[in-house]
């Protein structure tokens, strides 16, 4: 089978396209026909070697997975051959930009029906990431106010979504350009990032979800009320003391709430560019900065 791996770590062009043998499920794992895969920042993160929790190379990139169960491994119950699922590889984020990937049972769900494959793959942990921002770690409840810094991103759109559908005001920190994409969403409130002292502007909030880091999100800080919640999803900053750094934990219950939200329509999947998994590396300049559409790159790997 086809798989996009890295024998060294390094810049994009370390991403190749080659053949290797088809994984075989270990216990409590699925063996998935891979439709489609994300594309996503710590997929460059790993490629880099910067990741505290991936493996080694040899490996193969890419954790969001959307597909049809082809074999089941000893212990797996409430999946069968056959299932669409989506989900997450494994918590070392490797293994999904494939033909075929072993992905943990605990970390796969039946894919929304709402959802085609390529849509499917690109949410699992963006939307879970943002979730547990939002729910878990912020604890943020109807009524409240919650700054999202980075609002038009991947891991922001999200949290806005879901913010504005359980009734939480959301203040968008973002570039101008993705204003019209904020409003659509249901943001009333977005400041420019790029305005001199924009952090003069923000009113005070009971959380602070950052996916930007550095000066953006160390800027926002003064912003939050006394108790209030400070969590970002990027490690690679030096953080105030009361931060919350998290990763992001994809679980088949998690799943199954997106899941729900998406078959109601209270939350969509925000697709940008498709590449097809020979494009893998191409895939990864993208993310280096090559030009690309707003959204979540997903490589379209099989047919149904
Ligand atoms: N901890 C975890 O488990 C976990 C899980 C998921 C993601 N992450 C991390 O979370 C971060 C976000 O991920 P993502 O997938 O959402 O990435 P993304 O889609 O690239 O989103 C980042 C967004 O922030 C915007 N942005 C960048 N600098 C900004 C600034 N100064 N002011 C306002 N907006 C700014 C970007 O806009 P432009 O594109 O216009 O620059 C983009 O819209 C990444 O660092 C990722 O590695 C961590």
């Amino acid at each position: 089978m086809k798989a996009a791996r890295i024998h060294s770590f390094g810049p994009p062009d370390v991403v190749v396209v080659e053949d290797v043998p088809m994984p075989s499920p270990g216990p409590n794992e699925v063996l998935v026909r891979v439709m489609a895969a994300g594309v996503a920042p710590w997929d460059a993160i790993i490629r880099e070697g910067k990741s505290k929790v991936s493996p080694q190379p040899p490996l193969t990139l890419g954790s969001d997975l959307s597909g049809v169960i082809e074999k089941v491994g000893p212990g797996v119950t409430g999946f069968a051959p056959t299932d669409e699922v989506y989900g997450v590889t494994n918590p070392q984020f490797c293994g999904a930009q494939a033909e075929f990937a072993a992905a943990m049972s605990r970390m796969v769900a039946r894919k929304p029906q709402s959802l085609n494959h390529v849509e499917a793959a690109s949410a699992p942990v963006i939307a879970v990431t943002a979730w547990q921002m939002l729910f878990q770690y912020a604890e943020a409840m109807r009524g409240q106010t919650v700054l999202v810094v980075g609002a038009a991103g991947n891991v922001g759109a999200y949290a806005v979504q879901m913010a504005v559908d359980a009734g939480i005001q959301v203040v968008a920190i973002a570039h101008l350009d993705d204003e019209d994409l904020l409003r659509s969403l249901g943001v009333k409130s977005i400041i420019d990032s790029s305005k001199p002292a924009f952090e003069q502007d923000l009113p005070q909030v009971d959380a602070i979800l950052d996916t930007v880091g550095g000066s953006t999100f160390q800027r926002c800080v003064a912003a939050l009320k006394p108790g209030g919640k400070l969590v970002t999803s990027v490690s690679t900053q030096p953080l105030p003391a009361e931060a919350i750094f998290f990763y992001a934990e994809v679980t088949t219950a998690r799943l199954q709430t997106l899941t729900s939200l998406f078959d109601a329509g209270r939350i969509t999947a925000r697709v940008g560019s498709i590449l097809p998994l020979s494009e893998a590396r191409q895939a990864q300049r993208m993310l280096a900065g090559a030009p690309h559409k707003s959204g979540k790159i997903v490589l379209q790997i099989g047919h149904p």
